[in-house]
């Protein structure tokens, strides 16, 4: 398993960016079914990023990107299909279940999970995960607010292939 990802982004549109990247990243594997974990406080920048996936599996700009917190899970339409759920307000698997998800990342697609800590069990083991916590220590002080500290882990051999095509489309970008 490879080592994870750190990248630092300093404002909405950063985190957009790097979450369009990871979307391409995992392209390849949305075509038989992938998962991705989102970890990290309130307002620490997971919706956020899962827009910027989306629009990098190409989900237009029109079809609004939000917080699934009254329906269990929403859906879009990319070159591959996206899922969103949100783990935040579930009181308990059978809930889910109950929803028609006996397991998440079943099928086709990149499933996104927000809170995905909350509902590891149903998680398949071979995810990536995302973190993202609030930096104040990063400098320089951006007037967005604090820096966010995005860390990305692979939990197994397909997500580490998603996480290798990301670190080197951020290498190259870096190098441009
Ligand atoms: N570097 C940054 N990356 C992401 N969001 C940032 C950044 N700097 C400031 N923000 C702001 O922080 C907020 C992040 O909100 P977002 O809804 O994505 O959080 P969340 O983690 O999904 O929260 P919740 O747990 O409530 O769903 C937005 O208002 C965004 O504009
Ligand atoms: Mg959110």
């Amino acid at each position: 398993v490879p080592a994870p990802l750190v990248v630092v982004t300093r404002s909405p549109e950063e985190t957009r960016r790097l979450g369009a990247a990871l979307g391409r990243a995992l392209e390849p594997l949305g075509r038989t079914g992938t998962t991705v974990a989102l970890l990290g406080d309130l307002g620490a920048g997971k919706t956020v990023l899962v827009t910027g996936l989306a629009r990098g599996l190409g989900v237009p700009e029109e079809v609004a990107v939000a917080s699934p917190t009254f329906t269990v899970a929403r859906g879009y339409r990319g070159r591959v299909p996206v899922r969103h759920l949100d783990a935040y307000l579930l009181r308990s698997l059978a809930e889910l279940e109950a929803a028609g998800f006996d397991e998440v990342g079943g099928g086709g697609g990149v499933t996104v999970v927000e809170w995905g800590d909350r509902i590891a069990e149903a998680l398949p083991a071979d995810r990536l995960e995302v973190t993202l916590v609030l930096d104040p220590d990063a400098a320089p002080p951006s007037p967005e607010g604090p820096p966010r500290r995005v860390t990305i882990e692979a939990r197994g051999p397909r997500s580490a292939e998603a996480l290798a095509r990301l670190r080197a489309s951020l290498s190259a970008a870096a190098a441009t």
